[in-house]
């Protein structure tokens, strides 16, 4: 929850950007001090997505040569990654990380990575997300003032809950499952019978430990880094989904740098997402590791009820224009030829 010290911060950034401030283009030789640019996440220092955050602002801060000064703000402190994004949208901030899922509440187009058992496998995304899909993926927003740059592992996410474990769709009934705020990640656990809890990630811990709800989904990292695993014990690997996180930059800051700027922060925003993936690696197995040690019981899943549970969804992905062409697209890189395995 945002507290008073981050109200304060978000005022500063808004009347800044107001003032233009931060809109300068970078000191090109004319005794100006350095550009600040301003990044918001809401993952604490400890997750791994702080640690390859961090490794794009050195990078960018070196491949500039001290020009460019970049000021990370983790753990939620400018507000949820719905705010994040309007932060950037309006430039009181220039960069946000935030899960494609809540892009789309933003664009439409951004909802196909909210499609469970759209992926077939790490592999599969991979393949995805380095290809030119990404991409085209990255320029849906830049007419509502942001782009994105690229994207980060975010791993594969999975049901967990306080007491009993997910083995088949029939074990939500009644259960009140957190989802990320999306249209999509509502219906999805509709389809599969449970009762979807939307709300943003930085009160889930809480809703777990009061009751408000009685079970989530997330990667593993959940479980350690935001200590979901101190309250729900039980991990069960649906693998219903995997939605990388994106890097966005504010449209028009974007268009007011030079070529130069421009290169070398695509350059560094690349390079930390090849840097992320083995830190990404670690940190699942670790987590795992850490949450045996702290009680939590992993359970294997059959994953195809799951997936034919959510078929409807896939007729109205292939059907719905924002969508369709993704959807093929992105079926027709399958790597294994079938959904859900
Ligand atoms: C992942 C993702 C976060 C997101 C979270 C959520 O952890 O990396 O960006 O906020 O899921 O479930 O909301």
């Amino acid at each position: 929850m945002r507290n008073y010290y981050g109200i304060a911060l978000v005022l500063l950034l808004v009347v800044s950007s107001l003032l233009g401030c931060s809109a300068k283009a970078v000191g090109e030789g004319q005794g100006e001090g350095p550009l600040i640019m301003r990044l918001a996440h809401n993952q604490g220092e400890n997750h791994p997505i702080h640690t390859s955050l961090s490794e794009f602002a050195s990078l960018v801060e070196e491949k500039s040569e001290g020009r460019i000064d970049m000021k990370v703000y983790p753990g939620g402190q400018l507000g949820s990654e719905r705010e994040a994004i309007e932060l950037t949208q309006t430039g009181a901030i220039d960069f946000a990380k935030v899960s494609a899922s809540t892009v789309e509440n933003f664009s439409e187009e951004y909802s196909i990575f909210s499609l469970p058992y759209l992926f077939d496998g790490e592999d599969h995304f991979y393949k995805v997300m380095n290809s030119s899909i990404a991409e085209e993926l990255y320029d849906e927003t830049r007419d509502i003032g942001f782009r994105g740059l690229t994207f980060y592992d975010s791993g594969t996410r999975h049901f967990y809950t306080k007491d009993t474990p997910i083995l088949h769709p029939d074990d939500l009934q009644g259960l009140k499952i957190r989802v990320q705020p999306t249209p999509t990640t509502i219906e999805m656990i509709e389809l599969m019978g449970g009762a979807p809890t939307p709300m943003p990630f930085g009160e889930v811990y809480t809703s777990l430990q009061q009751g408000v709800i009685d079970g989530t989904e997330n990667n593993e990292t959940a479980l350690t880094d935001a200590n979901h695993g101190e309250v729900a014990k039980e991990y069960s690997f649906s693998g219903h989904a995997i939605v990388p996180d994106i890097l966005i930059i504010n449209e028009k800051k974007w268009n007011e740098l030079t070529k130069d700027q421009r290169n070398l922060i695509q350059e560094a925003a690349e390079e930390s997402t090849v840097f992320h993936k083995e830190v990404w690696r670690k940190a699942v197995e670790s987590a795992i590791v850490k949450s045996k040690e702290n009680g939590v019981t992993f359970h294997e899943v059959d994953k195809e009820p799951f997936a034919e549970a959510v078929q409807p969804l896939h007729e109205e992905f292939a059907a719905k224009e924002s969508t369709a062409d993704y959807y093929k697209e992105i079926r027709e890189m399958s790597t294994e030829g079938t959904k859900g395995e």
